[in-house]
């Protein structure tokens, strides 16, 4: 097996790797797309084509959606817990022994830093080891109704579940959403971003090997309009996890509930990041920064609002703008601190609220412009910025950006600093720097967001449930309780 750095370089010497999937994978092989068109993912760190995939459309979807039920109904919801736990624990192993490869085909799928890729990489191999684990650990009740009685219940697999994929986190969404369907009794079909088709369909092609019979886990390639609305809108489909921008969320929502199918949304986020007076500075700048700087900003969970005590302002802002000049940007192969952005109209968006605030008359601080691969003069890249001095109501403030864009607002002590936190249509998640105990968790209680993170932006993992209030979202992932999301209780009450 070949190690990353040799993938790397052989990305580097041709622009691709050999032996990418060109089709879907349904029914247990890749396939052609019915209708017979490709389309091709770029490359966003030399902005070129890479490699071509299947351009999908609803004859494909249907055809993936029925393989899915009849797997459904024929294997996969009566295998044996303990069957499903060894078949997904194997799917860890393989993704661990192919993680060369696949941080590589993610690196230059999505842009990233190889070094994030491979982060990601073990977050999926993470995730199956996790549901594998649990599989055969999700329990029913009993209810006490009295003599003559007997209740109980279980939870039954709700059937197929589609997963429709956003492009920042390619690998690690496909996986956080396939392991606990197939962990459920569930089978599945994914619908993969069209910037970023290729790891979901090694993936599926790796839970093969894993012994997954097939049908159970599908890959459905092409566009939003030509894949992505016509799964959500499928009858056949009785669980629809979501991924993505709110108003791509709003119209899944409105097609689910033609059939009455569940949902759970992960949406957008502007989620703040306070830093309190009493803090471990240092802790705090590392954390700020890789808050919002991490995959280019290009996170659901990015801290974008950096909510700072009046008393440290000054000398952290020109500390962090400091270390954000200081972060090197390139190809994602070479492992700069940054990346590109995804695709040239994610940079265009990123421009767009620059140049709209430039004209309102904001300062920004550092950044601010739109840049190239250093070494080769290519690619889509965004400067690491800092926007200081921003009103609560500034579009900055108030819009999910997705790119490397923090805000920064004044707080006068931390209930100000909580004010202006929870002012915000979204609430996914919130970061916290204090060494003060009880501050710390009285703002965890008080801050709307999914999830707190104190004194360690992204702390946690798989373990942790993950999801949105307000815009944001509903539903959790990960967890225990994201497998709960895969399932229906079933109650029996008898009388004997
Ligand atoms: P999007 O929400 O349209 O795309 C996410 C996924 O939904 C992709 O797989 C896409 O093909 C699919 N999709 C698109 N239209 C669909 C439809 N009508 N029915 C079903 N599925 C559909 O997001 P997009 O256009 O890639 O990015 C737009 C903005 O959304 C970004 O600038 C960013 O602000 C935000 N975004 C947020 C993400 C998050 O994790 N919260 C992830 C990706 C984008
Ligand atoms: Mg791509």
């Amino acid at each position: 097996m070949l190690s990353s750095q040799k993938f790397a370089a052989v990305a580097m010497r041709t622009g691709t790797l050999p032996d990418m999937p060109r089709g879907h994978f349904v029914g247990g092989a890749f396939c052609g797309p019915i209708g017979r068109r490709l389309m091709e993912s770029f490359d966003p760190g030399t902005a070129e084509p890479f490699a071509e995939f299947a351009r999908g459309d609803s004859a494909d979807v249907y055809a993936a959606v029925e393989c899915a039920r009849r797997a459904f109904e024929s294997t996969w919801r009566d295998t044996a817990a303990a069957e499903r736990g060894r078949i997904l624990s194997r799917a860890a192993q393989l993704i661990r022994e192919e993680a060369s490869r696949l941080a590589v085909v993610e690196c230059l799928d999505s842009g990233k830093p190889l070094a994030e890729a491979e982060g990601d990489v073990r977050g999926a191999a993470r995730a199956f080891e996790y549901y594998a684990g649990a599989c055969d650990k999700l329990q029913g009740d009993t209810f006490p109704l009295g003599p003559g009685y007997l209740g109980y219940s279980h939870h039954e697999p709700v059937g197929v579940a589609a997963q429709i994929i956003p492009w920042n986190y390619p690998i690690a969404t496909a996986a956080r959403g396939i392991a606990p369907a197939l962990a459920a009794g569930c089978t599945v079909v994914a619908k993969p971003a069209e910037q970023t088709p290729f790891t979901a369909l090694l993936l599926a092609e790796i839970l093969k090997r894993a012994g997954l019979p097939d049908g159970v886990c599908s890959v459905v390639t092409g566009t939003g309009a030509e894949v992505g609305a016509p799964l959500a809108a499928h009858p056949g489909v009785d669980h629809v996890t979501f991924t993505g921008s709110v108003a791509t969320g709003i119209g899944v929502m409105k097609a689910a509930a033609d059939n009455v199918t569940r949902v759970v949304l992960e949406l957008g986020g502007k989620s703040p990041v306070v830093v309190l007076a009493d803090c471990d500075r240092q802790r705090a700048l590392d954390g700020v920064i890789g808050a919002i700087f991490e995959n280019a900003g290009q996170i659901c969970s990015a801290g974008s609002r950096l909510i700072i005590e009046r008393v440290l302002h000054d000398g952290f802002i020109e500390d962090l703008c400091r270390r954000a000049e200081a972060l090197t940007l390139g190809h994602g192969l070479r492992n700069p601190k940054m990346g590109p952005v995804n695709s040239a109209a994610q940079l265009a968006r990123i421009a767009g609220f620059i140049e709209r605030a430039r004209r309102r008359g904001v300062t920004i601080a550092t950044g601010g412009g739109e840049t190239v691969d250093p070494e080769t003069g290519r690619g889509w890249f965004y400067q690491p910025t800092v926007v200081s001095g921003c009103a609560a109501d500034d579009e900055l403030v108030r819009e999910e950006i997705f790119g490397p864009v923090l805000t920064v607002q004044i707080a006068e002590d931390a209930a100000h600093a909580l004010a202006l936190a929870n002012d915000s249509q979204y609430a996914l998640v919130a970061g916290v720097y204090t060494n003060n105990f009880s501050a710390a968790h009285h703002l965890a209680q008080r801050l709307d967001a999914g999830q707190v993170y104190i004194n360690e932006y992204f702390a946690g993992g798989i373990e942790v449930p993950f999801g949105g209030n307000k815009k944001s979202g509903f539903g959790r992932e990960k967890g225990l309780e994201g497998l709960l999301s895969y399932c229906r209780t079933k109650s029996v009450a008898a009388r004997y």
